[in-house]
């Protein structure tokens, strides 16, 4: 019954000049609530970081996320509301991020967001995180229309993917081992860092000479666009090891900014030749990495230098939040047309909608 009254909502929808969705996100460690109209314009934004709690163990404990998304969603998605100055009964929809992420804390988004649209009587669409990093880059960029080159990078994810429509993506390279972001926070916590180590490292970078060392490069000049950072990071954990036994000095905040200078220059270079290859001259970032302020910087400068057109998300928009959640779910409602059914559940390693 239920169903079948969203699905015929969703039907309604698709007609309908202007669209308001309620989305939900708590994939990680962020518990966030936003309310986005036609994908593109952000019209409420609430986010509780749960950072300083998981700082104190040193990174995401799974069970304290799920715990306090559970405590702190009904209180985002109240602030969303007041904010926009709307109710349930205000908005078309409701989405939620349904994957991939934390099992636990994507469970209490899930749960959450069947029964606010079961209870509002409307339709739930579920969205893909990354697909959601993606279109965080469609509120920055009201004008950006696929297709395009996206280098999605995050704590769990690293791949260029084509997006040939909206929602529609073929994947053109990924990393064989660690993620960037994975990189980043691993090196940061050889180096003494607090979680989250990735922002603290590019601090830490800002004092120090990115050409102090060379760090190997993997997959160089390889006709694929993959990537790999576990050498790269084993790299600098031994430099530090071997350092600390010698007893020599070694400046941190070089170390810091040569590993930098490493992972960004491989991340650009497959994303342009990416763009090279398919002939495209549009090329975006998205994921928390986006945020990073080195990899912003050379990447601006690649496309300048190719004559290519560069989108980064607004800094509030590349790490994890709802906004993002709410544009991806306008596109996936457009083309897929889809209500999620009640037995929804949460997919820990969800993969991207792929042609
Ligand atoms: O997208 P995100 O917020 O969550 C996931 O979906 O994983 O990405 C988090 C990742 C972490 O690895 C974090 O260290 C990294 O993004 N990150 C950064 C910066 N801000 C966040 N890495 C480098 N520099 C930054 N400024
Ligand atoms: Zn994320």
């Amino acid at each position: 019954m239920y169903h079948e009254k969203a699905q015929n909502a969703v039907d309604r929808l698709l007609t309908q000049k202007d669209v308001t969705i309620l989305a939900i996100e708590s994939s990680c460690d962020e518990t966030a609530a936003a309310i986005v109209k036609n994908g593109r314009q952000v019209l409420a934004h609430s986010m509780y970081t749960q950072i300083a709690i998981h700082a104190e163990y040193g990174g995401v404990v799974p069970e304290i996320a799920s715990r306090n998304h559970l405590e702190k969603l009904p209180y985002v998605v109240e602030d969303a509301l007041r904010q926009a100055g709307m109710t349930f009964q205000d908005v078309d929809a409701f989405a939620v991020t349904a994957g991939p992420g934390l099992v636990g804390a994507l469970l209490t988004g899930v749960s959450y967001a069947k029964a606010a649209a079961y209870a509002a009587g409307k339709p739930l669409i579920a969205v893909n995180h990354m697909e959601g990093h993606i279109a965080a880059n469609y509120i920055t960029f009201p004008e950006l229309e696929p297709p395009f080159i996206c280098l999605v990078v995050s704590g769990g994810h690293t791949e260029i993917v084509h997006a040939m429509g909206y929602g529609n993506y073929q994947l053109l390279g990924s990393t064989r081992d660690d993620a960037a972001g994975e990189a980043f926070d691993k090196v940061a916590r050889a180096l003494g860092l607090k979680y989250p180590g990735g922002p603290n490292l590019q601090k830490l970078a800002e004092e120090g000479d990115p050409y102090a060392y060379e760090f190997p490069k993997s997959f160089r000049g390889e006709k694929h666009l993959d990537f790999s950072f576990s050498g790269i990071k084993t790299a600098v954990i031994n430099l530090l090891n071997t350092m600390d036994m010698r007893g020599e000095t070694y400046r941190r905040a070089d170390v810091a900014a040569s590993f930098q200078r490493t992972v960004t220059e491989l991340l650009v270079k497959n994303t342009f030749l990416a763009a090279q290859r398919t002939g495209l001259n549009q090329v975006a970032i998205a994921g928390g990495v986006s945020a990073n302020a080195a990899l912003r910087k050379a990447a601006q400068e690649e496309a300048e230098k190719r004559h290519m057109q560069l989108y980064v998300p607004k800094l509030l928009y590349c790490t994890d939040n709802a906004a993002m959640i709410g544009a991806a779910a306008y596109f996936e409602l457009k083309k897929n047309a889809l209500a999620a059914p009640l037995s929804l559940n949460a997919d820990p390693s969800m993969d991207i909608d792929l042609a």
